[in-house]
Formats: structure tokens, sequence, C-alpha cells
């Protein structure tokens, strides 16, 4: 039986780092399956792991997380297989940038249907395969996750809904020992930003905060293996989370409208 890690968002930033570091640790991972939408993009990163660790079988299980045709398929797989499965991340996901009057609704429907639904169908299929006292989910969240964000609100509130979720199911999986950690990082360079700015641009104080995404990648790695349940990458975060817990939300509203 094949001993496998699943990464979503393969094909580019913290998932594509994620699946390199899950190629070359010692994880006993036989087969990684790599998927996003970019054929060309696993293809590349299959050659890359292929060069660093040829004892892995990749496959790239190129698809749309947001048809069901691609979960019907996804799901096929696994009761073909039967894998065990020893890492599952879901790195998949975008936000757009801009008000909720603004924005289209088929965009915001996209990023909730991408950010937790398929999130969360995903760790459903995957479940019965999970290796007891062993298997580790890492689902991206974000620091976005810790308050409600005016022009950023259908993502925040999204995130909220995968750090939430993370987090119960981490206490409901406890005593099969399969872990579950929300990794939850403020601004991190990579496509994101490309994507998120379309309509309108990133606060300047975010972008000097900006994350190196290998570093964040190689926390949450190293988080997850401590069975962590909240990964939080950088001082500056930290602290914008206990903020959280300790004010209500208006002055901090005040304080985004102020440094915008
Ligand atoms: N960068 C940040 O500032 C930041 C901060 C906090 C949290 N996060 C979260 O961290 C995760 C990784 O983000 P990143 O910064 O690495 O972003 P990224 O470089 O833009 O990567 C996003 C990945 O999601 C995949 N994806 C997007 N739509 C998809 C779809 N419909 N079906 C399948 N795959 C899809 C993309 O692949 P294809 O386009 O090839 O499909 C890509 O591999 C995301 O969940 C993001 O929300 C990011």
């Amino acid at each position: 039986m094949a001993q496998i890690a699943i990464v979503t968002g393969a094909s580019s930033g913290m998932g594509a780092r994620m699946a390199l570091l899950l190629a070359e640790g010692p994880f006993g991972i036989s087969q990684l399956w790599l998927i996003a939408r970019r054929r060309e993009r696993l293809l590349s990163l299959q050659e890359q792991i292929r060069r660093r660790n040829p004892r892995i079988k990749v496959r790239c299980l190129e698809g749309d997380l947001l048809s069901d045709a691609f979960f019907d398929t996804f799901s096929a797989e696994l009761s073909r297989e039967t894998p065990r499965i020893l890492f599952l991340v879901n790195g998949a996901g975008f936000g757009k940038i801009g008000s909720v009057s603004a924005l289209a609704l088929k965009q915001q429907e996209a990023m909730l249907r991408l950010n937790c639904l398929a999130l969360f169908r995903m760790t459903k299929l995957c479940l019965p395969y999970m290796k007891e006292g062993a298997g580790r989910i890492i689902n991206f969240a974000s620091a976005a996750a810790f308050l409600p964000q005016p022009d950023f609100a259908v993502y925040a509130a999204g995130k909220s809904f995968v750090l939430s979720f993370s987090e119960a199911l981490n206490e409901e999986l406890r005593n099969r020992r399969i872990s579950v950690t929300a990794v939850c990082p403020g601004p991190v360079k990579t496509e994101f930003f490309g994507i998120a700015e379309e309509f309108r641009s990133v606060p300047f104080y975010k972008k000097l905060a900006m994350a190196d995404p290998d570093r964040v990648t190689r926390l949450a790695l190293s988080d997850s293996l401590r069975r962590k349940p909240v990964s939080v990458y950088g001082a500056g975060i930290k602290g914008l989370r206990l903020m959280t817990k300790l004010l209500p939300a208006a002055p901090l509203f005040a304080a985004m409208r102020l440094f915008r």
C-alpha cells in the first residue's frame, strides 16, 4: 500500500514549496500527488522532484477544484489506489481585494468555493485514508482569519472558516493521532498578489510586511510535525493575533483606515 502526500495548489507559491520539502524529507513518502490547473507547472515540479529524489513517484492530477467532475475523479482514484495518506496539504486558494459591492458575485462565490468548500471536500474525501497515528493535514488559512477585513471581506471570512474548521477537526481527530495545522501567515511574496490586485492594490502596510514563502512554508511543515494546531510566521503577525484577541474590532478598523 503506497504511503502518499497530497498537495493542492502545487503549481505555485507555498504549495509548490511544500511539495519540494515533503519530497526531500525523511517522511517515508513513496508517492506525491500534485493538484492544480496548470499542467506545465506541475510537470516542471515533477521534474525537479525527480532530480532531487528519484525514489518518489510523482503523479500530476491536473484539475479545477471548482468543478464537481474533479472531485468525482479524485474520489474514484482514492478508492482504486486505497493509499495511506501521510500528508494532505490544502494549499490552493485565491483572494481578490475590493469591496463586496464592487467585486462580481461570481468571483466572490468562487473565492468561497475554492478556499472553503474545496478544502472541506478534499479533507472529507481523504479522511478515511489518513494514516492513524501519523497522518497530518496542513490547511492554508491566513492571518486574515484573525479579524474581519473591509475590502477583503469574503476572503477573510472564508479564512476564518478554515481556521475554525481546522482547529475543531484537530480536536475530533485527537484519538486517531491525526493532526490538523492551520497555517496563518500575513502577506507572503508569491503570485497571490498578482491575482488579488486585479481591481485594487494591496494597502501599503501589507507591502511592508511581505514574508519569504520559503520561510513560511518551512515553519508550517515543522509546526505540523510538532502537531501544532496553528502556525503563525513572524513576530508582527503573532502580535496582530494577540491584539485581535484583546481588542474589539472598531479600533483595529480605525488603524486600517489610517494606514490604507
Ligand atoms: N501569499 C499570501 O500573501 C498568503 C497569505 C496568507 C495565506 N495565503 C494562502 O496560502 C495559500 C497558498 O497561496 P500562495 O501565496 O502560494 O498563492 P499562489 O502562488 O497564487 O498559489 C495558489 C495556488 O492555488 C492553485 N489554484 C487556484 N485556483 C485553483 C483552482 N480553481 N483549482 C485548483 N487549483 C487552484 C493555483 O494553481 P493553478 O492556477 O495552476 O490552478 C496555485 O497553485 C492560499 O490558500 C492562500 O489563500 C497566502
